[in-house]
């Protein structure tokens, strides 16, 4: 295949992924993931939106200094100050982006810019030239352009190259693109604009009518060389077209689509789960992909079908996505060079303290459970870190318990600042008894939004990892927590929660616009 037979996959869910209500991350999370993205071997990673926040700044500066293999790129608004402060945090990047945008549709320019579509042509013209004084590699998108006009689009997106721009995203903005519709768009764009060659044409499509992944596909069809997405669909409203969708269908159908990727498709599963656990976000078990049962055949026919020759049933391999490919990586005997390696395999680079707190965790985890896996070790090293916020509270002891026909009851000790406290409470069940007694103590005022449990592995030795969503004053943090125990790591997740609340409290609010 020629290299324009080459989709350029450019991943956001660390920054329109992030803007999913309630998925906001750490930068050390936001550089895990980075790090599971360049595994995967992504081509652009959108790190974040410098200018939004000191905490933004910081994840894309990081993410720029550790990331080799992949582009790392930082949103900006079409204005001067967004822009450099995209550049500060990309000046370190072995290869950096500068995504800069400005919206195009008749609705966005009359009443969210207040502005007059050549105004905006002068504005986007001064921002990419802006941007590429200060980068190289500049990307221009024209916000909300499923429901622009195309003969603005046009003459836009004509200037945004003369001026500079290699690389022009079509967004769906709001999700409500059809198919051949958008498909149509990219084509008559990419015939009518006499500079078109010039640059690399990128769509970016939202999922409010669940057309995300078919709009992205049919844009490629047309002509289109770049996808925008993220893992497992995450973004904005209903999300973003998911990665794995796209490029299983790419490589699955490459007979009809006949273009490639560069994925390495093997680690797709446990760059999902890392993306679930951090974000508590679950992955619904019909999920294609990487949801649970995509590839379990329940009906007894398809079993058949599938055991006497597998493309009966299955247009996919499993462990082309990463599925039973979760080893039995140690035990009890393994060592710190052992541990630390198998880290580093999962992208996961750990030192010092931090290595040394999980190695003891992976201690005491496999004095519990025979049989460590991947997941156990994904899910110990986001609790360690979790426990590497500033601790304001800490759980001490915990002891619950549940009889038939009798309220269940936790007793706590919790530590807030180095004060030991303790607490009694009763709840509906063990674990909103467990988060009522710590409530008698900390009486935070958030309100819990989410909690979850996922079993880590099979068996009942599995590691429960629990997420804790709480909300106050409009803020809302997700909370981890993993423990054999799940009371245990049901506490820990609501601890977690609460510490993160007060860190957040003293960050800088976000700025709007996107
Ligand atoms: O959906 C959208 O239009 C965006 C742009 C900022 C690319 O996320
Ligand atoms: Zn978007």
């Amino acid at each position: 295949m020629s290299s324009n037979d080459r989709v350029i996959i450019f991943d956001t869910t660390l920054r329109d992924g992030e803007q999913s209500p309630g998925a906001s991350m750490t930068g050390e999370e936001k550089l895990r993931i980075a790090k599971a993205l360049e595994r995967l071997k992504v081509d652009v990673i959108e790190a974040g939106f410098a200018i939004a926040s000191p905490g933004d700044f910081e994840a894309v500066k990081t993410i720029a200094e550790n990331i080799k293999d992949s582009t790392v790129c930082s949103l900006s608004r079409a204005l001067d100050a967004d822009i450099e402060r995209a550049a500060e945090a990309l000046k370190n990047a072995n290869s950096g982006r500068i995504h800069t945008f400005i919206a195009t549709s008749p609705i966005h320019m009359q009443h969210k810019l207040r502005m007059q579509p050549d105004q905006v042509v002068e504005q986007a013209v001064r921002a990419v030239k802006k941007a590429r004084s200060l980068c190289g590699d500049v990307e221009f998108s024209c916000e909300d352009a499923g429901r622009s006009e195309i003969d603005f689009l046009c003459r836009i997106i004509e200037a945004a190259i003369d001026a500079g721009a290699r690389t022009i995203n079509i967004p769906d903005t709001v999700g409500y693109a059809i198919p051949h519709q958008y498909a149509d768009t990219i084509r008559q764009l990419l015939e009518r604009i006499p500079n078109a060659d010039k640059a690399v044409f990128s769509v970016h499509c939202h999922n409010d009518l669940g057309l995300a992944v078919a709009n992205s596909l049919a844009a490629v069809v047309a002509g289109a060389r770049q996808v925008e997405c993220t893992i497992n669909g995450l973004g904005e409203r209903a999300g973003n077209a998911a990665l794995e969708e796209i490029v299983m269908a790419i490589k699955t159908r490459q007979d009809l689509l006949k273009v490639h990727t560069r994925i390495e498709t093997e680690h797709i599963l446990a760059a999902s789960r890392l993306v679930s656990g951090i974000t508590g976000f679950p992955v619904q078990p019909n999920k294609a992909i990487v949801g649970a049962n995509a590839f379990a055949h329940e009906s007894g026919i398809h079993q058949d079908g599938v055991l006497k020759h597998r493309e009966t049933y299955e247009i996919m391999r499993a462990q082309d996505v990463g599925w039973n490919a979760n080893k039995m990586v140690m035990g009890k005997h393994s060592g710190r060079a052992a541990f630390r390696s198998r880290l580093e395999e999962l992208g996961i680079a750990l030192e010092g303290d931090e290595l040394n707190a999980a190695f003891a965790r992976f201690k005491v985890l496999a004095d519990k459970k025979h049989e460590i896996f991947d997941e156990d070790l994904q899910a110990l090293v986001t609790d360690t870190l979790a426990e590497e916020t500033p601790e304001h509270f800490k759980l001490a002891a915990l002891e619950v318990t549940s009889r038939t026909g009798v309220a269940p009851e936790a007793k706590l000790s919790l530590s807030v600042d180095g004060q030991p406290q303790q607490a009694t409470a009763q709840g509906s069940g063990p674990v909103d008894a467990t988060f009522k007694a710590i409530e008698s103590v900390v009486d935070s005022g958030a309100t819990l939004l989410l909690y979850s449990v996922n079993a880590i592995t099979e068996g009942t030795d599995s590691q429960g990892e629990v997420t804790v969503r709480l909300e106050k004053g409009g803020r809302i943090v997700n909370g981890n927590g993993a423990d054999t125990d799940i009371l245990v790591a049901s506490a820990k997740a609501y601890i977690n929660a609460l510490n993160l609340m007060q860190v957040s409290a003293k960050a800088n609010p976000q700025v709007d616009g996107v």
